[in-house]
């Protein structure tokens, strides 16, 4: 079976065509390379011994995607991953990210509506859900006002696919709603490259760990948690990826439930900044030079997930612990500078 992984060159992208592909599964991508480069296709091959087909295209060209389509009639499924997902940058360029991670959805809902058959995992985040009320947060949460342009995108970007499903029978979807991904596959041939000062916690700490930056800002310590610092669900990228497979899987069994379905993927534990630095150290033997500073703004204060229903419906659990994550980030890190 053929699947399109939009995005395919990029860090979750990537990662999920090595899980597909060691399922078995014919893989082509689809990569503009704005966020991503060619050689990740190289590195691919490199840990399955099967290189991907691929087209370098944007796929705000609406004929192009078309004319992808027209090409590969026997896509099974579609793996969407493909997006801008910069928070701030987001705010910066609104227009920008509601031209290229709506109209490009739009576009590819629109070819595979017209398909007798077709299977769509979207990449979505637990931004939806804004500070929850309840933790851990499942998926019955209410989605709250976004706090950028970019969480907007994938709040719209969910009522767009549920819309067409609603009018599409043939048409089966599901949303996945990651929590934060972190850590590079063990071959470390594939991980998150950041382009300039990275915005995520985790690939700082390990350039700041490497001496390309000089110290890590921990935004704030006043949050009403264990030490002052904010919580998050770190999910080790591997364990996502397969995530995807599974839901693919559970999408061409015809398991699904209904043809439009959401769910959370994270570990289900929380982690606080501090503990992330003190994991670190341990996995890299060697103290994090760091200072607290004031708050970011759009920070909440506590996110992770209940993945009960992942762990039901999907059979899919994340299996990496916090420091395995990070040692595979640290792992990377050191091969990339080397
Ligand atoms: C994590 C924690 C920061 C950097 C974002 C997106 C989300 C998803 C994951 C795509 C926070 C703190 C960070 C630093 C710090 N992306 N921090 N110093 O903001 O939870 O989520 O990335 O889907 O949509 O919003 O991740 O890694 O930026 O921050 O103290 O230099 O680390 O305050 O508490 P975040 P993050």
């Amino acid at each position: 079976m053929k699947i399109l992984v939009t995005g395919g060159l990029g860090f979750i992208g990537s990662h999920t065509v090595v899980e597909l592909q060691n399922k078995g599964y014919e893989v082509v991508i689809i990569d503009n390379c704005s966020n991503s480069s060619a050689d990740v296709l190289d590195r691919i091959t490199k840990i399955t011994g099967i290189k991907p087909l691929f087209e370098q295209f944007d796929l705000r060209e609406k004929n192009k995607v078309q004319d992808f389509f027209n090409r590969h009639n026997d896509v099974s499924g579609v793996i969407h991953f493909a997006a801008s997902k910069a928070v701030g940058e987001s705010v910066e360029n609104p227009l920008l990210y509601y031209e290229n991670n709506l109209s490009t959805l739009v576009y590819l809902l629109q070819q595979l509506s017209s398909k007798s058959s077709a299977h769509f995992i979207f990449s979505s985040s637990c931004t939806v859900y804004g500070q929850a009320d309840e933790l851990p947060i499942t998926e019955n949460a209410p989605v709250k006002a976004a706090e950028s342009p970019y969480g907007n995108t994938k709040q719209i970007g969910e009522e767009i696919i549920r819309d067409t499903c609603k009018v599409t029978s043939d048409l089966n979807a599901i949303s996945l709603r990651y929590f934060n991904p972190i850590g590079a596959h063990p071959s470390s041939e594939i991980g998150e490259l950041p382009i300039g000062v990275p915005q995520n916690l985790i690939p700082y700490i390990t350039q700041t760990a490497i001496g390309l930056r000089e110290q890590l800002s921990v935004f704030g310590d006043d949050y009403p948690t264990s030490d002052g610092t904010c919580i998050r669900d770190y999910i080790h990228v591997v364990d996502l990826a397969k995530a995807h497979v599974v839901a693919l899987q559970r999408l061409l069994e015809h398991k699904n439930v209904s043809n439009y379905e959401v769910f959370n993927v994270g570990t289900g534990t929380g982690s606080t900044v501090l503990e992330v630095i003190q994991s670190f150290e341990k996995m890299s033997n060697q103290k994090l030079n760091y200072k607290i500073v004031g708050r970011r703004e759009g920070d909440i204060t506590a996110a992770y997930a209940d993945t009960t229903k992942a762990n039901n419906e999907l059979g899919w659990q994340a299996k990496s612990s916090l420091d395995d994550s990070l040692g595979s980030a640290w792992k990377w890190e050191q091969k990339v500078r080397s």
